[in-house]
């Protein structure tokens, strides 16, 4: 860190513009990621990373000329941050209530968090299998062609 404040603090990614440490850390988390990937996009929190992920989600149904598909479905208790696209995204009461949230186009389904939320002696599979069958009915009753992504974090807050 001491060594990369002396030789470049900070410079930015923006307008196609990077340099040889952007680029060399990219490489290492594109090696490191579990899955395939070939592209790293940089941001300063998870609030603003989910943010960015909304609006890639966005733009690509734009540029596919799918401009109604941009519904995304989160889940009632997960945390996304707090910004207002990921407090959005967000599915806690306290987090919505007086900032106007969720924005439009964010939709929350089920908690799909057994303990809590089963009915008296509902198997964890009945359970499983209840949560996936609101998750299909939200979709149909919302159109499935107005649905572009689903949240798959889960950082539950549990009072
Ligand atoms: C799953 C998840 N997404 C997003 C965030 C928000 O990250 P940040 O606090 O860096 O904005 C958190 C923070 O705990 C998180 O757990």
């Amino acid at each position: 860190m001491h060594r990369q404040m002396q030789k470049l603090p900070f410079y930015h990614s923006f307008g196609g513009k990077s340099h040889d440490t952007a680029v060399e850390l990219a490489g290492r988390l594109v090696d490191l990621a579990p899955v395939p990937m070939s592209k790293v996009f940089f941001a300063n929190s998870g609030s603003e990373a989910n943010d960015t992920a909304m609006k890639m989600v966005w733009y690509y149904h734009n540029a596919i000329g799918k401009p109604n598909k941009k519904k995304i479905v989160s889940r009632m208790r997960a945390y996304h941050g707090i910004t207002i696209a990921s407090a959005s995204l967000t599915g806690l009461v306290n987090n919505h209530r007086d900032f106007d949230l969720p924005i439009d186009r964010v939709l929350h389904t089920d908690c799909p968090l057994h303990y809590r939320y089963a009915n008296s002696g509902e198997s964890e599979e009945d359970f499983a299998t209840r949560c996936a069958d609101a998750l299909e009915q939200l979709i149909q009753k919302e159109g499935p062609d107005t649905i572009a992504a689903q949240c798959l974090a889960l950082t539950l807050s549990i009072p």
